[in-house]
């Protein structure tokens, strides 16, 4: 009903044209950027897809396949329309378009809201709704956005403003066509996008470029022990493109272990981030393959009754709420559809003993034991009484899922798990 409303109600808040019905989950997919920037064309695109789907990536639900820079000629037509460059897509991008749906999937866009994109392409300034149009035509329907600002003179906004105007022009498309996009913000989380990005789009980047080493992996996890809350449904932190099975590619080269590619692919999937591949899958090995296609992980990204993300209950190496690049929050939970999740990372370079207590878990029933149900071994490990201790290789992960299993056995002292939490009838605290 929205989308008859006149633009101007749209216009005045364009929350309600945001929760039209896109972007309630976590988007899916392959971004063309970092693995071949610029230097792509349709049968390299089609070879990744093709491969998405042979491989049972589509089918664990990777469904976009967004064009990143550079598909377009520099030059508009004479009428300001954006041309698909025909050397990389001879037969046009409608009929690429098709060809994509074939594997299972559906091509989207990147663009930009200013005069240029960032390698020098047509920018959409003043041609938001003409340049929707068009990515309509090549079969599109989600949008990821950056930010080539035109002059402050001009613009007179702040960062929210700036994008306004993609996000207004998408609603009045949707009002005039009944076509809505998911819109994704790549804003690097200078300007605190995840207090605004929500009125205007489905996700929006937390932090600077990914790169494929640890270094930068425990940054960007840094920068979600702090954000992590402004994840819901339609409303996603996007932790940025997946580097897992990077392979040597990029300056400097790629050079995560398994045990960080694994560390890497559960932080994102349960900080409920967008999960866009980004490396060249024609090099990809079995296991990379395995990590990407984890259908448990997956599954708890795209929870249809829980949009939040997992949060921290305890750092581990620094005290709590310590901002530190290379000691994110060690030790994270949250609720999910399938019990109770955990993910306990080992920031530091050698192995290490992990432990907690299960009621450091806001989710946790104290007097009850768990069920445990490994995430990377797809297997129930056994029963959880009171706290968990588990060693970890170094930058490793361990993904659990707990579920009640009754109460805990009688032989324990029943009276306090947790010393602070419980008093006697008289009012004197229980100790231990
Ligand atoms: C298209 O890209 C592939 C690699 O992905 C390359 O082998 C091929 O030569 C390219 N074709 C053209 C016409 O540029
Ligand atoms: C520019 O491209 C659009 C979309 O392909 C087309 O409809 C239009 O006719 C073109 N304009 C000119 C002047 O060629
Ligand atoms: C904006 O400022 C620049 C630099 O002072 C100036 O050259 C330009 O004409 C101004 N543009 C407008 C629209 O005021
Ligand atoms: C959007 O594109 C940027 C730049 O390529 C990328 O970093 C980001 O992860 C993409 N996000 C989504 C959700 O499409
Ligand atoms: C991985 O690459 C980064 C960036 O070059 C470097 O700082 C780091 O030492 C490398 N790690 C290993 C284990 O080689
Ligand atoms: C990778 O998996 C495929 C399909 O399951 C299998 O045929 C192939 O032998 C595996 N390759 C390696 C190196 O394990
Ligand atoms: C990060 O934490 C480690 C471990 O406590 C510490 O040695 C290091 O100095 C911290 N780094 C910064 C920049 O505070
Ligand atoms: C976890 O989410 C499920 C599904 O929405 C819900 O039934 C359950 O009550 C929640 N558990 C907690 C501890 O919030
Ligand atoms: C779980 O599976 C792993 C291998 O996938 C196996 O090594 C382990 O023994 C299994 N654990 C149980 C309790 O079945
Ligand atoms: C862990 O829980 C067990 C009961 O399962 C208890 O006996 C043990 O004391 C606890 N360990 C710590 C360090 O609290
Ligand atoms: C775990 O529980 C035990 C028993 O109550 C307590 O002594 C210990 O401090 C707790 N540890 C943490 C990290 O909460
Ligand atoms: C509270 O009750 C306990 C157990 O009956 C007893 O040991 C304790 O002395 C009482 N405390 C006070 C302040 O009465």
């Amino acid at each position: 009903m929205y989308r008859t409303l006149p633009i101007v109600a749209a216009l005045v808040n364009s929350v309600v044209a945001f929760s039209d019905g896109v972007g309630k989950l976590p988007a899916l997919g392959y971004d063309t950027f970092n693995a071949f920037g610029c230097d792509y064309n349709a049968t390299g695109v089609a070879a990744q897809a093709e491969i998405m789907q042979k491989s049972g990536l589509v089918n664990a639900g990777y469904n976009i396949l967004i064009l990143d820079d550079c598909y377009a000629l520099k030059q508009r037509n004479a009428t300001g329309h954006m041309v698909a460059d025909p050397n990389k897509f001879p037969t046009g991008l409608p009929a690429f378009s098709a060809q994509i749906n074939k594997f299972g999937m559906s091509l989207a866009a990147y663009g930009d809201n200013g005069y240029e994109t960032c390698a020098g392409y047509p920018g959409s300034y003043g041609r938001e709704l003409q340049d929707l149009q068009t990515w309509h035509s090549w079969g599109m329907k989600y949008l990821n956005a950056s930010k080539d600002i035109p002059a402050d003179n001009i613009t007179q906004q702040n960062m929210l403003g700036r994008y306004e105007r993609m996000s207004n022009a998408i609603a009045e498309f949707a009002a005039q066509t009944g076509c809505t996009f998911e819109f994704s913000l790549c804003e690097w989380g200078w300007q605190q996008p995840w207090i605004w990005g929500r009125r205007i789009a489905q996700a929006w980047r937390i932090d600077g470029d990914i790169k494929p080493y640890w270094d930068a992996l425990a940054a960007i996890i840094n920068q979600a022990s702090f954000q992590y809350w402004a994840t819901d449904f339609y409303s996603h932190n996007d932790m940025d493109i997946l580097e897992v099975g990077n392979t040597g590619l990029g300056t400097p080269p790629g050079n995560l272990t398994y045990a960080e590619a694994k560390s890497h692919f559960t932080a994102w999937a349960l900080f409920k981030s967008p999960l866009i591949i980004g490396t060249d899958l024609t090099k990809a090995t079995n296991q990379t393959l395995e990590i990407l296609g984890n259908k448990d992980l997956i599954k708890i990204n795209q929870d249809p009754n829980v949009g939040q993300s997992i949060s921290p209950f305890r750092w581990g190496v620094n005290p709590d709420f310590s901002s530190n690049a290379s000691h994110p929050a060690e030790y994270w939970s949250g609720n999910s559809s399938y019990g109770v999740v955990f993910m306990i990372l080992n920031s530091q370079d050698t192995t290490q003993q992990m432990f907690f207590n299960l009621t450091e878990s806001w989710a946790i029933r104290a007097g009850r034991q768990y069920s445990v149900y490994d995430m990377w071994e797809h297997n129930n490990t056994g029963v959880a009484v009171r706290n968990m201790t588990f060693a970890l290789p170094a930058h490793g992960v361990a993904a659990l899922l707990l579920n009640d299993a009754g109460p805990e056995p009688t032989s324990l002292d029943g009276s306090c798990a947790v010393y602070y939490q419980c008093s006697l009838p008289n009012g004197t605290y229980i100790s231990n």
